[in-house]
């Protein structure tokens, strides 16, 4: 089954929470809530005092994307915050493992995220501690880019490699995730399907939600 995780990032801000409301009301999976520090990536969103703020307005899963240099030192302010699960970059600068132990040890689904420029083995060696792997389909920081085709072999070899160990591995694209894209990002193997503008940018969430759904249903059935 294919799940659908709108990125608030491309949401009118002064609107969080309504946009959440509605978003969740139209039959997403999950709420995706981008975090950039300026730093790891040359943006700066938003972070744990309004990931609280929503948490107080919303029982939505917060599925939290960290594009944060130093995930092992936020990742308990992040949970604390309202997160249910919290994904942060293999190419941060805390020891990937050490960061693991921490989600643990605050009982929190973890994710790990790729750069384009990550190779998929990179994360072999994580795969068993993780529920999630998210495959960023444009370069981490701004929404509204070009999804970028020359990563489906990567997804493939993902899910290849889970399948091969026996992993319910649930794969997440992130960036150009539209109509067009999601048939073949789910053909590879995704199963997690984030998408700020090509959601927010209609008038009926939840046609869009369901239709973007439904195209990535298609194509796994196909
Ligand atoms: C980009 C963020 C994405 C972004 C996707 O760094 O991680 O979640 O909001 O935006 P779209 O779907 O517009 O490409
Ligand atoms: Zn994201």
């Amino acid at each position: 089954m294919i799940q659908i995780s709108p990125s608030v990032l491309a949401c009118d801000f002064s609107r969080l929470g309504e946009e959440t409301a509605l978003m969740a009301a139209g039959g997403a999976d999950m709420i995706h809530l981008d975090v950039m520090d300026g730093h790891f990536v040359p943006n700066i969103s938003f972070g744990m005092p309004v990931i609280a703020a929503l948490r107080k307005k919303s029982d939505a899963f917060f599925d939290v994307h960290l594009m944060i240099s130093r995930p092992l030192t936020y990742g308990a302010d992040f949970v604390k915050a309202g997160a249910d699960r919290v994904t942060f970059h293999l190419e941060a600068e805390d020891e990937t493992a050490a960061v693991l132990d921490e989600l643990d040890r605050l009982g929190v689904e973890a994710g790990i995220s790729l750069k384009p420029g990550t190779p998929a083995e990179a994360v072999f060696p994580y795969l068993e501690r993780l529920k999630m792997v998210l495959v960023m389909t444009v370069e981490p920081g701004f929404g509204g880019q070009s999804f970028m085709a020359d990563m489906l072999p990567k997804i493939r070899a993902i899910r290849e490699e889970a399948n091969r160990r026996g992993l319910a591995l649930d794969i997440q694209v992130d960036g150009g995730i539209d109509e067009k894209t999601a048939p073949l990002v789910a053909e590879a193997g995704a199963n997690v399907l984030v998408a700020g503008s090509a959601l927010f940018s209609k008038p009926d969430y939840k046609a869009a939600v369901s239709a973007l759904r439904q195209k990535a249903q298609e194509a796994v059935q196909a």
